[in-house]
């Protein structure tokens, strides 16, 4: 399909330069145009703005320099909810397109902050919200918080076309006080956003306001500190054996070229790895392409409660500003972000990915009888990640590069677990936290976007499978054990759960590229098996959350397919995304695919986790399987010895204080 080699897409400046990070010329070109055009009025809001991804086929078979920029804004006009879907390019000075959006049938644009800010003054003076607080004993308006949740599907045709969210209260005592620890429970108010009313109430039932307070940020809260942590301090005299330069991240043979969406967060592109002097491609994008956090209690006043991180709130755009010897150790490096504020002005956040290299334990090893020989490696981690808060959560995402060709992805889970009140012993769908308060039983899944680029464009996917050979002539002891190898031909055969009891795996493979062994060249996909979506199939999540059903798709690459649970999931009815691409039924048995992968936790919080949880993990590994010819890290040089010190002893200077 192209004619470049993987070879030739890297390193080169005007590639890398059509992928760079936003800049904030870029975003205040885009909305002096916009604002010419009439697109941009005092009441618009922009609650998107990114670069628009150009077409990968058209970007790698250029010879010439790519096409200029171009970015896409979702804009929406508060006082009517008219949204725009526009594309704009700077460098032409034009609207490329514009669309006005059918709120309706299709979806809306991500929530914008102003939503936030004025659902509880809304609240505040509704009667009918007023008397189910007074039916609570709750007069008090300057306690009580508002808390704004995205709305989900339309329940009714009075609802279809608006812009909504729907909206629970907590009890602040005073402006320290952490309101998750007193939930108003049993009471939702509707409200529409645009015409900002009230347009129901469900009052559904009187729980106690839970009166324990969570104040964990806090010194006095938590009581006297633990002591005995000696100091761990970790020392790169030598500094990191990393070197980035305009986005693009060099290290020990890993390059890639470092992105950022307000959407999806950290998008890392073209990453490949050097193998005997030769630069192999190993996936042309990659992110987190949507994550949803599905609540499991189906009562009257939370069924609706599910939140799409990335395609709702944009989570990207909550990313921290990461401190040194706060979040990270050792040598780090800081990437400043940009993005385009809901006025449409660029906003930096400071310090948003955090690049570091980590030790990470025994690479290889062995002490051998006839040889006498004893050698050790240490393997290492090249670190990229950023951490967003998003609401209640906080969550972190990591990706790892190992010296073997591993990648990892690991999200960390933490911040505040989203509370309710709790009905009594035996309540099926939350756990009592802290007397009184209870923890909604909920998942958090998400889809990984990969690219797949395996030395080249023209990849296939394998499932691999541990399976016994019947017992008979061939297996006459009945201990035979083989790996079943099917090939993933079409869409509709791509769909796949996991299955840890059979070993299942999926190899991403190049068919047209044969290792030394004459196997085609490939890396494994190992999933970490874990529930996917549970709510059953007639339910509006399951429609408008499809992509978490399976841990597997694979699709042929095109590229407008972005999101997996569609461009507009703000109270879209479903449908939209990876059910309807695949409904094509492509063929993706040597094609250029893209491959998502759902994973994540189903969480039934504990009483540790409150009232701030310790950090849990999800992700997935990709690993080398017959891409290289052999152990390809039999040129890592051993560790210095001096690294290695017997208990207590305070020799090697630089280690010790
Ligand atoms: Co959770």
């Amino acid at each position: 399909m192209t004619s470049l080699t993987p070879e030739s897409t890297r390193g080169e400046a005007s590639l890398v330069k059509a992928l760079a990070m936003l800049s904030p010329e870029e975003i205040d070109r885009s909305r002096e145009i916009l604002v010419r055009e009439g697109l941009v009025t005092e009441n618009t809001h922009f609650s998107y703005f990114g670069l628009c991804e150009p077409d990968k086929r058209e970007l790698l078979g250029e010879t010439g320099p790519p096409a200029p920029r171009r970015f896409r804004a979702l804009l929406i006009d508060m006082s009517t909810g008219e949204s725009h879907d526009v594309i704009v390019c700077p460098a032409e000075d034009r609207v490329v397109s514009s669309i006005v959006l059918d709120t309706a049938t299709n979806g809306s644009v991500p929530v914008v902050m102003q939503e936030f800010a004025m659902v509880e003054e809304i609240v505040h003076r509704d009667e009918r919200w007023l008397a189910a607080m007074r039916r609570r004993g709750l007069t008090d308006l300057s306690v009580l918080r508002a808390q704004p949740l995205s709305a989900g599907a339309a329940l009714n045709d009075d609802e279809r076309g608006r812009r909504l969210q729907r909206v629970f209260t907590f009890v602040q005592k005073n402006e320290n006080d952490l309101p998750w620890a007193h939930p108003v429970d049993g009471v939702t108010a509707y409200v529409d956003v645009i015409s900002r009313e009230v347009i129901d109430v469900v009052d559904h039932v009187v729980l106690e306001v839970p009166q324990e307070d969570g104040n964990f940020h806090d010194p006095d809260f938590n009581g006297p500190l633990r002591t005995g942590l000696k100091p761990i301090e970790i020392t790169q005299p030598q500094g990191p054996s990393f070197h980035i330069e305009n986005g693009v991240l060099d290290w020990l043979g890993w390059r890639l070229q470092v992105g950022y969406d307000s959407r999806e967060g950290l998008v890392l592109r073209d990453i490949s790895i050097e193998d005997e002097g030769r630069r192999r491609s190993l996936i042309y994008r990659a992110s987190i392409a949507e994550m949803v956090v599905p609540y499991g209690d189906p009562s009257p006043q939370r069924f609706f409660q599910n939140f799409f991180d990335s395609g709702e709130y944009l989570l990207g755009s909550f990313a921290n500003s990461l401190e040194l010897g706060c979040d990270c150790l050792g040598e780090i490096t800081y990437l400043d972000v940009v993005v385009a504020d809901n006025s449409g002005r660029p906003r930096t956040i400071p310090q948003a990915i955090c690049i570091h290299e980590e030790d990470a334990g025994i690479l290889w090893k062995h002490t051998d009888s006839f040889t006498k020989s004893t050698d050790t490696r240490r393997n290492r981690r090249l670190v990229v990640s950023f951490f967003v808060t998003v609401g209640n959560y906080d969550y972190g995402f990591y990706w790892y590069f190992y010296l073997d060709g591993k990648i990892e992805l690991e999200v960390k889970a933490t911040g505040v677990v989203f509370t309710s009140g709790y009905p009594g012993k035996g309540y099926k769908y939350a756990s009592e936290l802290a007397p009184g308060l209870g923890g909604p039983h909920h998942q958090h899944l998400f889809s990984a976007r990969l690219d797949m680029m395996v030395d080249g464009p023209t990849n296939a996917v394998d499932e691999l499978e541990a399976v016994l050979v019947p017992r008979g002539p061939e297996n006459p002891t009945g201990t035979g054990i083989t790996q079943r190898v099917t090939r993933l031909r079409t869409e509709s055969e791509a769909q796949r759960l996991a299955d840890n009891t059979k070993g299942r795996v999926w190899r991403i493979v190049n068919p047209q590229v044969q290792n030394r062994l004459g196997e085609d060249v490939g890396y494994v996909l190992y999933p970490e098996g874990r529930p996917v979506l549970l709510a059953d199939a007639q339910s509006d999540i399951h429609q408008r959350a499809t992509f978490a059903t399976k841990h597997l798709w694979v699709t042929r690459y095109a590229p407008d397919e972005q999101y997996p649970a569609g461009d507009f999931v703000n109270q879209h009815p479903g449908g939209a995304g990876i059910p309807q691409w695949v409904e094509a039924d492509r063929d993706v048995d040597g094609a250029d695919i893209v491959v998502w992968h759902t994973f994540g936790m189903t969480h039934f919080p504990r009483p540790e986790d409150w009232p701030i949880m310790p950090v849990d993990s999800t992700g997935f590994v990709l690993k080398p399987h017959g891409f290289f010819g052999r152990n390809p890290t039999l040129d890592v040089p051993p560790s210095e010895g001096d690294h290695c010190h017997p208990g207590g002893a305070d020799h090697g200077s630089h280690v010790h204080h």
